[in-house]
């Protein structure tokens, strides 16, 4: 494998670039190339034991789009004008608890792990939910899922600034109603996948408008 050889001026760049984009150009799309470029860099993403407890959703269908603006306040700008627009799920308790079939099928189609190894994993999963981080309602393991599907949508929205293509994350959505909608409309089983973010890919139509505001480094690190 190559070692990455990217300089820390163009990486820090990208950084820069990336902002909430809020209206993208329409005239623009994003290429498939492009976009299975990004949606790769969210499946190569960290996870917990490496489950990897999300789906992601790639919403073109005008009409479905349409279907989320009722729901998601925070969304109808970039639903009107996103060259792609990805709804990021993650796994429901179902899926993740230590004795699921899903977590199973990792194991030994993903993995492929042998059997001994397959119960050694388990046993260690099972201590880590039920023990270490206390994950013993349907809510905490959402959440804790949630969590790990945010590192996916980091690494797309990096990538995608890398290549110069914009992105805005978005909450801004009722959860309930939206997730009736994703049920009802888009075949989304919702005792399975919850919805943890909306994230719009496409070109920005204009430079945003004021530079980045951060705290500085006094302020957010300590050294010990
Ligand atoms: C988890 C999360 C949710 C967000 N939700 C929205 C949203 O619903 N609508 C929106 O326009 N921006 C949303 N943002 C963008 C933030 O407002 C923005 O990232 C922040 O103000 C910093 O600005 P910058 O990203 O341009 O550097 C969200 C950002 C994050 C990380």
């Amino acid at each position: 494998m190559k070692i990455p050889n990217i300089s820390k001026e163009d990486v820090l760049n990208a950084f820069q670039y990336r902002h909430a984009c809020k209206e993208f150009d329409t005239s623009k799309k994003v290429s498939e190339e492009d976009i299975n470029f990004i949606l790769k860099t969210g499946n190569l993403s960290p996870s917990s034991f490496g489950f990897e407890p999300w789906h992601f959703v790639v919403v073109q269908d005008e009409e479905l789009r349409e279907l989320l603006k009722p729901v998601a306040w925070g969304a109808p700008l970039k639903l009107d004008t996103a060259s792609h627009f990805v709804l990021g799920l993650s796994m429901k308790a179902p899926m993740t608890k230590w004795d699921s079939d899903y977590i199973m099928h990792m194991m030994e189609d993903v993995k492929q792990f042998p059997k001994d190894v397959i119960e050694m994993y388990s046993k260690f999963y099972r201590e880590f939910q039920e023990r270490d981080f206390d994950l013993d309602t349907e809510k905490k393991l959402f959440d804790w899922a949630s969590k790990q599907t945010y590192i996916a949508l980091a690494n797309m929205m990096t990538s995608a600034a890398l290549v110069g293509i914009d992105s805005c994350p978005i909450e801004g959505f009722h959860q309930v109603k939206t997730e009736a909608v994703l049920q009802e409309k888009f075949g989304i089983d919702t005792t399975k996948y919850g919805l943890s973010y909306m994230v719009a890919f496409g070109y920005r139509k204009a430079e945003p408008p004021h530079a980045k505001s951060r705290r500085d480094f006094s302020e957010i690190i300590t050294w010990k």
